[in-house]
């Protein structure tokens, strides 16, 4: 009688099959269907998910995402797809681990759209792992194949990159398909962008007119690996190499490249609520290839973004899709050379015509196609396209497209780690002969002719890093009238009177005039071109430069809350936006001093110069200015007068000792100490002997003295503090940024940390908070 039952219950239990717990992963024999909603595999630490992710009416692709910022169907940041291009049923669509080994995405139907084409005669079992990799593991742990391995379009901080791994662009922003855009490593060993479209495929990163080692590539090592680790540091065997804005904070981060063809890096902000961009290829969005399609022009604004227009004569060839470009209007034939005629466009505009050689000093490309055009600010050139004189008298006078504003702010974060590059010739002209489907009609002749100064500083190299960094230059009457006549006058010193001004594109800036700036015109060019490479979000931002007659003016991003030496007696600068600056300014000077591929020396380190923006976030102001000032080489510490602020000032200067960066350091070191007690170094502090004489102290000894006397009492603390604190501070971060200063501060610049090194100590003591603000 009991027989049947158990044998019955037996039954059941084969048939029913739970044999798996989705938090373990997927077993050997189980599957994850497309209309469990559960059916989810979650990395231990709750990060990732893997599952079937809606990607069109009934259509599913397996995929790999990042649980934050949360996850909608709309919105979900997918870092891994298996079928990107072959989506599953809404219906019946399985992904079983089958016993023998075999990973295998079944579509309704029963099709395999997907399999691993792994085999394991040991039991197997697939787990999503903390960092979002999706593995299948033989019995003894062997990895069998793991998503790492082969990703769709983003690079998680640790996966591997190499010779086998491609990322491919999304179709679009909402279609997951594969797109045009593909990074990977090429035959010379080099990380490269391609665009690989319908009609045309071509290599724009690195630029395609630079060879490898002027793009700073190296082809040596055939080992092809690259590797984005956990804090921001992007390295690869071809020595390109990046750092995130926000580099040294462990955060979640990715590498995407992006449907638009654009390589990011992103760091999820502190509140998990969204992606901020933290680097990126191209600043300036119309250098990617193919985004507009042939015979057509991209034209970028930070306000508009960027825009596809076809070019005069010719329509948009299938609608809402820029792929494939523009169209004539105009019937096509081949008798009609006599009814043709140029039409210039005006405003500097300039075309790469599909070329990815070295372009040389004259070119003659007959039949080939409007690619790439664009016209990146700063860029000299008028451009004439044939076409039938019914055509060209409808358009009065030239084609006028609109002014272009010059900008780095691509998106929020947007600094850009440029590596110091190579120049080359200098000027040349290209002709090139355009046909459609192989009939020579359409004529495109292109002038090109860079901008700036024609010797050896300055080429086609340095014109396209400046419009690259969106950075330009003004006339003397653009940023007169920015000023008004120079009328708001904000601020003087090291060299200059700064003004308060709004560009023609409404930004408010601050325009610096310098006034013993005496060097030649040539050299300030270079050195102010170095100067605008130089991005991290704790140094000014520059966004230009006048260089003309006798004037020489920088443009600077204008920052609301003026210098922190206005701010330092506020009531609003409370601890923790204390130490957000103290961090903040070292970032940006480790920057200058260790991460720029040429030092930059400060030399003026004071609160002064540190600008605070609306979040409290310092900016170190200044920097690079004594090469513009003309008073020694600071490059190669050959410094012939002293400089710098008394009160701030290094002993170095004094003893006329080689000058290094431990001159900032020690600027900086009292910096700290003003941060905590509010007290000028300038002035001294008057401090009471044992008995009732009054003795003159500076503010170092004064600090070092209450420090040594607490190794007695342990009171010193809020002795030195600044009292507007109120006591409200936090005792460990206070401790670190008064020992910090202190060794900042030694006589014996050797006993000095570097300002990187002080990045890690406020780092690793105020660790209770972010990195970020
Ligand atoms: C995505 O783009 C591809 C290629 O253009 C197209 O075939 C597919 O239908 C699109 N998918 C969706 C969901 O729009
Ligand atoms: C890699 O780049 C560094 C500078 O960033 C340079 O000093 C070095 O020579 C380069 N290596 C190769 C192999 O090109
Ligand atoms: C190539 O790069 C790898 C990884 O960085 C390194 O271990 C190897 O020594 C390099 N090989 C050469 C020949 O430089
Ligand atoms: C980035 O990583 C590379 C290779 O691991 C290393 O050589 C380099 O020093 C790192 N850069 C920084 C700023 O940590
Ligand atoms: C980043 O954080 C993760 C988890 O919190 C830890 O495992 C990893 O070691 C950290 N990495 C670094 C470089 O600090
Ligand atoms: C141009 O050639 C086409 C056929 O090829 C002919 O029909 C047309 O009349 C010719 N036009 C002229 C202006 O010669």
């Amino acid at each position: 009688m009991a027989t049947p039952l158990i044998l019955l219950f037996f039954l059941s239990v084969l048939l029913w099959n739970p044999s798996f717990s989705l938090s373990d992963g997927l077993q050997a024999g189980s599957s994850l269907s497309v209309e469990a909603p559960a059916d989810v595999l979650t990395s231990p630490d709750g990060s990732f998910s893997a599952g079937f992710h809606p990607v069109g009416k009934n259509a599913y692709s397996f995929a790999i995402w990042f649980n934050k910022p949360t996850c909608t169907a709309k919105s979900c940041t997918i870092v891994w797809m298996a079928n990107r291009d072959q989506p599953v049923n809404g219906k019946s669509s399985k992904l079983s681990l089958l016993r023998s080994g075999n990973l295998v995405l079944k579509d309704a139907g029963h099709i395999i759209v997907w399999e691993t084409n792994t085999v394991s005669a040991t039991a197997v079992g697939l787990k999503l792992e903390n960092g979002g990799n999706l593995v299948l593991r033989d019995f003894e742990g062997l990895i069998l194949w793991q998503s790492y391995d082969s990703p769709t379009d983003t690079l998680l901080p640790l996966q591997s990159f190499n010779e086998n791994s491609n990322l491919v662009s999304s179709r679009s922003q909402g279609n997951y398909s594969s797109g045009y855009y593909k990074l990977y490593f090429d035959n010379d060993n080099v990380l490269c962008l391609v665009y690989k479209g319908p009609e045309f495929s071509s290599v724009f990163w690195p630029s395609p007119w630079l060879l490898r080692w002027e793009a700073g590539r190296s082809t040596f090592n055939n080992s092809k690996i690259a590797v984005l680790d956990s804090l921001g540091n992007f390295t690869s065997t071809d020595n390109f190499t990046f750092l995130s804005a926000d580099y040294g904070s462990n955060i979640s981060r990715m590498l995407k490249l992006d449907s638009d063809g654009n390589l990011r890096s992103y760091s999820l902000k502190e509140d998990g609520e969204a992606w901020i961009v933290s680097w990126l290829a191209f600043p300036q969005p119309c250098m990617v290839h193919g985004c507009c399609g042939p015979n057509s022009i991209c034209i970028y604004s930070p306000s508009f973004g960027r825009k596809c227009r076809c070019s005069p004569g010719y329509k948009l060839k299938k609608p809402n899709d820029w792929s494939l470009g523009c169209e004539p209007e105009f019937p096509l034939s081949c008798n009609q050379t006599d009814q043709l005629d140029f039409l210039k466009l005006r405003h500097r505009f300039s075309v790469q015509v599909y070329q990815s050689s070295r372009i040389r000093w004259y070119i003659l490309l007959p039949k080939t196609q409007l690619l790439n055009g664009h016209r990146p600010p700063n860029f000299n050139a008028d451009f004439y396209v044939k076409l039938p004189k019914a055509i060209v008298s409808s358009y009065i006078d030239t084609v006028e497209y609109p002014e272009l504003q010059c900008s780095n702010h691509v998106e929020q974060l947007e600094r850009k780690y440029t590596k110091r590059q190579q120049n080359k010739s200098s000027r040349f002209f290209l002709w090139t002969a355009c046909s459609i489907g192989g009939v020579e009609l359409i004529t495109i002749l292109l002038v090109w002719n860079f901008f700036i100064r024609t010797n050896d500083k300055s080429s086609p190299t340095a014109g396209y890093l400046l419009a690259t960094t969106g950075f330009r230059k003004y006339t003397y009457g653009e940023l007169k009238k920015a000023t008004n006549t120079f009328s708001e006058e904000i601020g003087r010193g090291a060299g200059g009177i700064v003004y308060k001004a709004t560009l023609s594109d409404g930004r408010v800036a601050a325009i610096k005039r310098l006034l013993d700036a005496n060097k030649g015109e040539a050299e300030f060019l270079a050195e102010v071109n170095t100067i605008g490479k130089l991005n991290h979000m704790n140094l000014i931002e520059m966004w230009g430069y006048c260089a003309e007659g006798k004037h020489r003016l920088l443009v600077y991003e204008y920052m609301e809350h003026g210098s922190l030496a206005e701010n330092i007696s506020s009531k609003y600068l409370d601890w923790d936006k204390r130490f957000d600056i103290a961090l903040g300014t070292a970032r940006g000077l480790a920057y200058l001093h260790e991460e720029c591929l040429e030092w930059v020396l400060h030399c003026d380190i004071k609160p002064q110069n540190i600008l605070i923006d609306s979040n409290y976030r310092p900016k170190v102001s200044d920097f690079g200015l004594s090469w513009l000032l003309n008073r020694g080489d600071v490059k190669y510490s050959k410094v012939s007068r002293i400089r710098g602020t008394r009160g701030y000032m290094a002993p170095e200067w004094v003893f006329n000792l080689p000058i290094t960066s431990k001159v900032d350091v020690y600027s900086y070191g009292i910096l700290l100490l003003e941060l905590v007690t509010a007290k000028s170094p300038a002035m001294g502090i008057e401090v009471s002997d044992d008995g009732s004489s009054k003795v003159h102290r500076t503010l170092v000894e004064w600090v070092r003295g209450e420090v040594a006397r607490a190794l007695e009492s342990g009171t010193w603390k809020h002795v030195i503090l600044d009292p507007k604190l109120e006591g409200i501070y936090d005792e460990a971060e206070m401790v670190t940024m008064v020992n910090v200063a202190l060794r900042c501060v030694q006589e014996d610049r050797d006993q000095r940390p570097t300002m990187g090194e002080v990045v890690r100590i406020l780092l690793r003591d105020g660790s209770h908070r972010s990195a970020e603000e």
